[in-house]
């Protein structure tokens, strides 16, 4: 199963990814968490990325598509893969329809994530996230059995730096401008499955797997 999740932040792209990935074994691969990884690292990527993810901007095309191209040629990506938040404008759609062509390879599916803006803002500014292995709560919508805590792994939880409200509306700015038009270019392809964001975690994902199979 090879699919990519288009959805504005705080949608529910990662949330839906890890079960998704469970289902099909497949890797996730999230755009945001690779430059989460390399700035934690202090890598010169990481540098870079960081610039631009605390404005709520989106980092360069060329960066981005250069990372995503070298991960699809790794050996795990073979019998398919997930991608969270990668292509973000048309141009890395496109890009990355060039890098699959010349690796025989097709997306199944586009499934697209909607959800309405002030809900977005209320899950984002909500999420917490485990430092020690990534797990994704929300305060009011899925808090953890401790407050702070890991339920996985007892790790601690925190919250992303670009998830105070302003950098969220930026970020759903961004979205709008930049992200939105893939929409139409996946339907044009009829790649495209549309659902609705606003449903509990569990019963949008069943939905989702019914509608790939
Ligand atoms: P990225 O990490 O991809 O962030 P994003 O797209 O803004 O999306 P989020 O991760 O914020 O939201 P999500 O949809 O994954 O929601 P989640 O499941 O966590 O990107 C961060 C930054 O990196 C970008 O701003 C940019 O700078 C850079 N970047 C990344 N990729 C790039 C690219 N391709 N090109 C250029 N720059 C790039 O859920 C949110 C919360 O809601 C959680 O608390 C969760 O528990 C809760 N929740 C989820 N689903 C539900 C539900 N159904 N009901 C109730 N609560 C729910
Ligand atoms: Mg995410």
């Amino acid at each position: 199963m090879r699919l990519v999740l288009l959805g504005p932040p705080g949608a529910g792209k990662g949330t839906q990814a890890s079960a998704i990935v469970k289902k099909y074994n497949i890797p996730h691969i999230s755009t945001g968490d690779i430059f989460r990884a390399n700035i934690k690292a202090g890598t010169e990527l990481g540098k870079k990325a960081k610039e631009y993810m605390d404005k709520g901007l989106l980092v360069p095309d060329d960066l981005v598509v250069s990372i995503v191209k070298e991960r699809l040629a790794e050996n795990d990506c073979k019998e398919g893969f997930l991608l969270d938040g990668f292509p973000r404008t048309v141009n890395q759609g496109e890009a990355l329809d060039i890098e699959l062509e010349q690796m025989g390879l097709k997306l199944d599916k586009v499934v697209n994530i909607d959800v309405e803006r002030e809900v977005l803002i209320e899950r984002a500014i909500g999420r917490r996230i485990c430092k020690s292995c990534g797990a994704t709560y929300h305060i009011k919508f899925n808090p953890p059995k401790e407050e702070g805590i890991c339920n996985v792994c007892e790790g601690k939880l925190f919250q992303r730096d670009d998830d105070k409200k302003e950098t969220v509306e930026r970020r759903i700015e961004v979205y709008q401008k930049q992200t939105k038009p893939l929409i139409d270019y996946y339907t044009k392809k009829r790649l495209i499955l549309n659902v609705d964001g606003s449903k509990p975690i569990d019963i949008l994902f069943e939905e989702i797997i019914k509608a790939l199979e």
